[in-house]
């Protein structure tokens, strides 16, 4: 900084005597970056306020710093679900690091095996499982987990914790099964405010309706990796940049187009389809100019990927019942629950179907259900199609 104002203040004694004002202030800065202001002269004010802007403040917004400017949306907020954020985001980058990493398994030792160093290899949903949870539990605001990898709920019983406001619910790693051929993977996760009211949390503070979420948000392992969260006012996302290991604003207030031209489904599970999914499908393959249809299909297998891509180019994620998933492969709690949280902040619909995801009473902690979201105009279409062809989710 000192460098940048010394180049561009040459030679005067007067300039020379701001440039020390401005390492006092720099200084200051440092201790208190309030503190930028009105005792510079009026000159170098302007000067000092447009370099420090440009470099220093410029278009790079960290999700820190995000997450620090929006605690002013909630009032009486005391910087808790910041602090859980900020949790969430560090695990993120540590299960990132080593996802980046998963294509060195059969150099570095297969998961179950050992490694180069003699230490256990794990499988990945297992390590990114215990990373949130190690984050959540020593970041003292979060008095319980549920997570697709624990049979039962993990209360947490530390001193900070026990009393701590809030419950996250969370797919540590979704579309696992995609690791070993390099496709992106994800971590889903929901917050909630507790119901009981002390101590470690209990399950009942995990089986709220989604309309309860205070948070929620996916972190997606791609060709780069980013986080999108919502706190109920608009939808936020963050890639990481490696180069300085922050996640940096990228996609403000995302909005998802009310209509668009993918459909994502499984469609080697066709014959198992509910009849109104069979006709939605060869309704999607039709031609008409109108709606732009035949639409394209794009299936990765991870949910996160697909209903990323779909949330920012516009289209439908469907998982409906099978035969093998009479009642639909994916989990309210922490799959649908935040997904459909999310696509509903960026202007979209989530359904099972015939029913608002969200809306759904959970009656267990895995429990499953068909999943029908993203671009308005099609989710309502596909619900049409239910609605007509189908009865329940049959
Ligand atoms: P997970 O890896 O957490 O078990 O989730 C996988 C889910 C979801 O991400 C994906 O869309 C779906 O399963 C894929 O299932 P199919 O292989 O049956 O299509
Ligand atoms: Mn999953
Ligand atoms: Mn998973």
């Amino acid at each position: 900084m000192f460098d940048v104002f010394g180049s561009c203040f040459a030679n005067s004694d007067r300039i020379h005597k701001e440039i020390g004002i401005i390492r006092q202030i720099a200084v200051k800065i440092r201790q208190n970056s309030r503190f930028i202001t009105l005792v510079l002269c009026p000159t170098s004010a302007i000067f000092a306020s447009t370099l420090f802007q440009k470099h220093f403040m410029s278009k790079v917004q960290t999700l820190g710093q995000f997450i620090i400017e929006k605690q002013t949306d909630f009032p009486y907020a005391k910087g808790e679900l910041s602090r859980l954020l900020r949790d969430i985001g560090i695990a993120a980058k540590i299960v990132n690091r080593e996802v980046n990493k998963a294509g060195l398994a059969d150099i570095l030792g297969e998961a179950g095996e050992t490694n180069v160093q003699g230490e256990a290899v794990k499988k990945l949903d297992v390590f990114a499982n215990e990373q949130f949870i190690a984050a959540l539990s020593v970041g003292g605001e979060c008095c319980g987990i549920a997570s697709e990898e624990n049979e039962e709920i993990i209360p947490i019983d530390t001193p900070q914790s026990r009393n701590a406001k809030y419950v996250v619910a969370i797919d540590p790693l979704d579309g696992s099964s995609n690791i070993d051929v390099n496709v992106s993977v994800g971590t889903i996760f929901s917050i909630y405010r507790r119901v009981s009211l002390s101590g470690p949390a209990t399950e009942e503070d995990f089986m709220q309706r989604g309309t309860e979420q205070v948070a929620a948000g996916y972190v997606i392992y791609g060709s780069s990796t980013m986080m999108v969260y919502t706190t109920g006012k608009g939808v936020n996302g963050f890639t990481l940049d490696p180069s300085i290991g922050e996640f940096c604003l990228s996609h403000p207030l995302m909005s998802t187009p009310s209509s668009g031209k993918t459909y994502s489904i499984n469609e080697g599970n066709y014959v198992h389809f509910p009849d109104g999914v069979k006709k939605y499908i060869k309704y999607c393959q039709e031609e008409d100019k109108s709606t732009k249809r035949p639409y394209s299909s794009r299936y990765i297998g991870s949910a996160v990927a697909d209903i990323h891509r779909n949330l920012i180019t516009g289209g439908i994620y469907i998982y409906p019942t099978t035969a093998s998933s009479p009642n639909g492969k994916l989990r309210l709690i922490y799959e649908c629950n935040p997904m459909a949280f999310l696509i509903e902040q960026a202007g979209g619909k989530a359904t099972d179907g015939f029913r608002r995801i969200m809306e759904i009473e959970p009656k267990k902690l895995h429990q499953r259900t068909p999943f029908y979201a993203g671009s308005a105009d099609m989710v309502e279409t596909a619900c049409e199609f239910m609605t007509r062809f189908s009865t329940a989710h049959r």
